[in-house]
């Protein structure tokens, strides 16, 4: 199957190459960030270029393991963070992830791109079933996940080991039938606001 290239309004998101190792590895290296996720500081950039080897060695993304998605911006052709998707051998379940540079946070890419990869995940993978994972306290990931239609299933206390430390693991999923049918919605507001010559 030919990679994806998925374009968004402001964004083409693309399965990453090894060229983008270095700026994967330097996103993830800022403390802040990795505290959230558990990742070691600074990120090794050798984890970075497994990751990206993995998903090519799979010819690109497909079920079996992670693939990391680059969010380019289409204004000027820079990388403003990543969207990380897992798909199970089957291609039953997925879970998804996603970083930005500090920089670029808080202007609605990680809704946008996130969006664009789990509409790939739904219709070309067929997926039934795609979750996410979070530190509880991550508020902007949470209001993501709203964004997206996922639903909070429940908190595992004090589940999530970093080094000695322990925090809650806040779960959330969301199923194809109730992607599709917001997607419906959206569509169907979409052709009402047009129909009345209302902007959307
Ligand atoms: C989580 C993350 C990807 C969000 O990216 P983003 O592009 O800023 O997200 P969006 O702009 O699409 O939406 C962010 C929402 O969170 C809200 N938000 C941001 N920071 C917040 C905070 N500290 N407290 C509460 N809400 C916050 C924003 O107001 C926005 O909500 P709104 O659309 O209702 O106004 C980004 O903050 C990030 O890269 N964080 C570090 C990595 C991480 O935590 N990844 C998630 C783990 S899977």
């Amino acid at each position: 199957m030919p990679d994806p290239i998925l374009r968004t309004a402001r964004l083409t998101v693309r399965p990453m190459t090894l060229a983008d190792a270095d700026d994967l590895a330097s996103r993830r290296s800022d403390p802040e960030t990795a505290h959230l996720q558990g990742w070691e500081v600074p990120y090794p950039l050798e984890r970075a270029v497994a990751l990206i080897d993995d998903m090519i060695a799979r010819g690109g993304p497909a079920p079996g393991g992670w693939s990391q998605f680059a969010c380019v911006r289409h204004q000027d052709g820079v990388i403003v963070g990543d969207v990380a998707l897992h798909l199970d051998e089957q291609g039953h379940n997925g879970e998804i992830g996603y970083t930005l540079h500090i920089w670029a946070r808080g202007q609605g890419y990680a809704t946008e791109a996130s969006t664009a990869v789990l509409n790939y995940a739904f219709t070309v993978w067929n997926l039934h079933r795609c979750a996410a994972s979070i530190d509880p306290r991550n508020a902007a990931s949470r209001r993501v996940l709203e964004h997206l239609g996922f639903r909070h299933e429940g908190t595992m206390i004090e589940s999530f080991w970093q080094g000695e430390t322990v925090t809650d693991d806040a779960r959330f999923g969301l199923l194809r039938r109730e992607w599709q049918a917001r997607r419906a919605e959206a569509r169907s507001r979409a052709d009402v606001l047009s129909a009345s010559g209302q902007p959307h």
